[in-house]
């Protein structure tokens, strides 16, 4: 067996110092803006609870993506050729697996760059696929996509996936500019398959979001435990309530933690208090769902012509592949 290769383009710290950052200007703003990227959510534990999450009766996106890709990753694998497939925000590279299957069904994949922050779930999952796909070059690499784009390895007929419905975290501009990077780092034979979660019953998504089994309330509030440990914190995520909300102008899920009386905490790391009103909300992160006409429009916009999509009867969620139009 070929083992993985693992870069690392965080330096030792990288990490530490963007918290510290995000927190200062998330925890110190007035209220009614404080806020911090979901990226924080997952630590060891963090992960842990999204992968508890994504088998709740409520959160249906994984299930649906997973059934999509099922069902389509030949069609997928028929159309992209790619021989190197890009993963952002891999994960535990479940997944990927459908894909690779399909793509070394049809004689290409030859190899696979899952990219992550998390380098323990990373490492794990690179020399899992070692084993489970002879011959396939694993060479994963740890980092944030967001600021990583450029240091991606290419190579002829690269496909990047990015699935999960994650693009949904970043706001339009934000997600204009992140797609319109990528196209600019594509080139022709290159493809974007691209996972977004679809608009529906407002029920069903404020549902997903707040289960009844409060897995993602403790999901919401590690977020807390995180700041704790890290930055040398000491907030109670006990006297924050799980706050999911949808949000129809914008069409986003927003999941935000509400302080339960007055909340003072001094935070080491900013060498500053942090005070939370009594009913102040910390916005932690926003999900944003899509309609099919604005994936196909949102990726036109940025430099990608759709060449495919796939959903369900029902609508719940789409994969879009996609490639650059210039
Ligand atoms: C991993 C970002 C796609 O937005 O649905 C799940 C994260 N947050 N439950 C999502 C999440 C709360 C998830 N993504």
């Amino acid at each position: 067996m070929t083992a993985a290769t693992v870069e690392v383009h965080l330096a030792p710290g990288e990490l530490h110092a963007a918290l510290v950052e995000d927190a200062r200007r998330g925890l110190l703003a007035p209220a009614g803006h404080k806020q911090l990227p979901p990226v924080w959510f997952y630590d060891d534990h963090g992960s842990a609870l999204f992968d508890a999450i994504t088998a709740l009766p409520e959160y249906y996106p994984t299930r649906a993506e997973r059934a999509l890709l099922l069902a389509h990753a030949g069609d997928v694998a028929a159309q992209a050729k790619a021989s190197t497939v890009v993963e952002l925000g891999a994960g535990t590279c479940d997944k990927s697996r459908i894909l690779l299957d399909a793509l070394r069904g049809a004689g290409c994949a030859e190899r696979f760059v899952p990219v992550d922050v998390s380098e323990a779930t990373l490492r794990q999952a690179a020399d899992d696929l070692c084993e489970a796909y002879p011959g396939l070059a694993v060479h994963a690499v740890v980092g944030d996509f967001h600021r990583h784009l450029d240091r991606l390895p290419s190579g002829d007929r690269t496909m990047v996936a990015f699935l999960g419905g994650t693009i949904g975290n970043l706001r339009p501009d934000e997600r204009g500019r992140f797609l319109f990077d990528l196209a600019c780092r594509l080139r022709a034979g290159d493809s974007l398959l691209l996972g977004t979660d679809l608009v529906k019953d407002p029920g069903r998504l404020v549902a997903a979001y707040d289960d009844a089994a409060g897995v993602t309330a403790e999901f919401n509030r590690n977020v807390l435990r995180v700041l704790n440990r890290e930055l040398g914190a000491r907030f109670d995520p006990e006297a924050f309530a799980h706050v999911a909300r949808w949000d129809d102008e914008r069409s986003w899920i927003e999941m935000r933690l509400r302080a339960l009386g007055t909340q003072r905490c001094e935070v080491a790391a900013l060498g500053a208090e942090v005070v939370f009103e009594d009913g102040e909300e910390l916005l932690t992160e926003i999900s944003a769902k899509f309609t099919r006409d604005q994936v196909e429009r949102e990726l036109w916009d940025a430099g990608f012509a759709v060449d495919a999509m796939w959903d369900q009867p029902g609508g719940d969620f789409l994969l879009t592949l996609a490639s650059p139009s210039c």
